[in-house]
C-alpha cells in the first residue's frame, strides 16, 4: 500500500471486498488484513459481496468475459445503491495496479450513472519481481514483452524478443520452451509473507520451480507467481 492509497482508503464511505469462494478466500483475507492495518477512519465501512462466477465455454472467451463483467458491474451497483443510495465514495482494492491484466476499470466504465473514477497507482507484480531480484526489466535501449502463460504455451518464444515477462500462468509454461540460453527470475507471493524467489539458468532451475510451486500451492490453496525470462544474445 502506498501512502496515497492509504489516504484514499480512509477518505471513502465504503470499501468493497469481493469474496471469490473458498479456494481463493485468502485474497479476501489479504484485503481484510490491509483494511485492519491501514483503515483508521471511523466513518468508512467494509462491505463484502460474493463475486459472480464466470460461466461459459472456453471457445467463447470474449462473450463469456463480457457477460461476466456485466454481472459484476450489476453486483457493484446493487451494493453501492444499498449502502450509499445516490451519493458517496467507494473504494476497490485492486491487486497491484489496475493498468496491468485487471478489468476493474472496464467494469467500472459499465456503471450507470457513470461514476467519477480516481485511480491511485499501485505497485505491479512485475515491479515487485524486479525489486526482489534487484534486476532492471529491460536491457539497455531494448524493449520487453509482457505476456501470459497461455500465450507462451501456445506460441512459444515470442519472435525476436530478448526479455519476456510472464503473468497469469496457471501452470509452468516455461517448461514448454527450449531452455538453451534462457535465464529465469521467478517469484511467488511477491511483496507478501512467504515470498519465494528463484533465479538462474532455466535448464537448471526449472524443476526446482515446478516442485516449489506445487508444494506452495498445496499449502496455501492458491498461488500467484510471475517470472521474467531473458535470452542470451548471440554474437
Ligand atoms: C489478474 S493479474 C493482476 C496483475 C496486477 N494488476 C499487477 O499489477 O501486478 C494476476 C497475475 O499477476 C501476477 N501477480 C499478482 N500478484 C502477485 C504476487 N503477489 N506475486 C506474484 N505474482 C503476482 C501473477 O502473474 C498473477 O497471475
Amino acid at each position: 500500500m502506498t501512502l496515497a492509497a492509504i489516504r484514499a482508503l480512509n477518505a471513502t464511505d465504503i470499501v468493497l471486498i469481493p469474496r471469490k469462494g473458498e479456494e481463493k478466500s485468502d485474497l479476501a483475507e489479504v484485503r481484510r488484513a490491509i483494511c485492519a492495518k491501514h483503515l483508521s477512519s471511523a466513518t468508512t465501512r467494509i462491505v463484502e459481496f460474493d463475486l459472480p462466477v464466470r460461466e461459459g465455454l472456453p471457445a467463447d472467451y470474449a462473450a463469456t468475459v463480457d457477460d461476466w463483467h456485466d454481472r459484476i458491474a450489476h453486483v457493484w451497483s446493487q451494493q453501492i445503491h444499498t449502502e450509499l443510495g445516490q451519493e458517496g465514495r467507494v473504494a476497490l482494492l485492486v491487486w497491484g495496479d489496475p493498468s496491468l491484466f485487471d478489468s476493474s476499470l472496464r467494469i467500472a466504465a459499465r456503471l450507470k450513472p457513470k461514476p467519477t473514477i480516481d485511480v491511485v497507482p499501485g505497485i505491479t507484480a512485475l515491479q515487485e519481481l524486479c525489486a526482489a531480484h534487484a534486476i532492471p526489466l529491460n536491457e539497455i535501449g531494448a524493449p520487453f514483452l509482457v505476456t501470459t502463460g497461455r500465450k507462451l504455451r501456445e506460441r512459444g518464444w515470442p519472435g525476436d524478443a530478448d526479455t519476456v515477462a510472464v503473468m497469469l500462468d496457471g501452470g509452468t509454461a516455461f517448461e514448454t520452451l527450449d531452455p538453451e540460453g534462457l535465464t529465469i527470475w521467478w517469484g511467488a507471493y511477491l511483496g507478501m509473507q512467504g515470498q519465494m524467489l528463484v533465479s538462474g539458468n532455466l535448464r537448471e532451475t526449472s524443476q526446482q520451480i515446478v516442485e516449489l510451486r506445487r508444494k506452495a500451492r498445496a499449502k496455501h490453496g492458491w498461488i500467484m507467481d510471475t517470472y521474467i525470462l531473458k535470452r542470451a544474445r548471440t554474437a
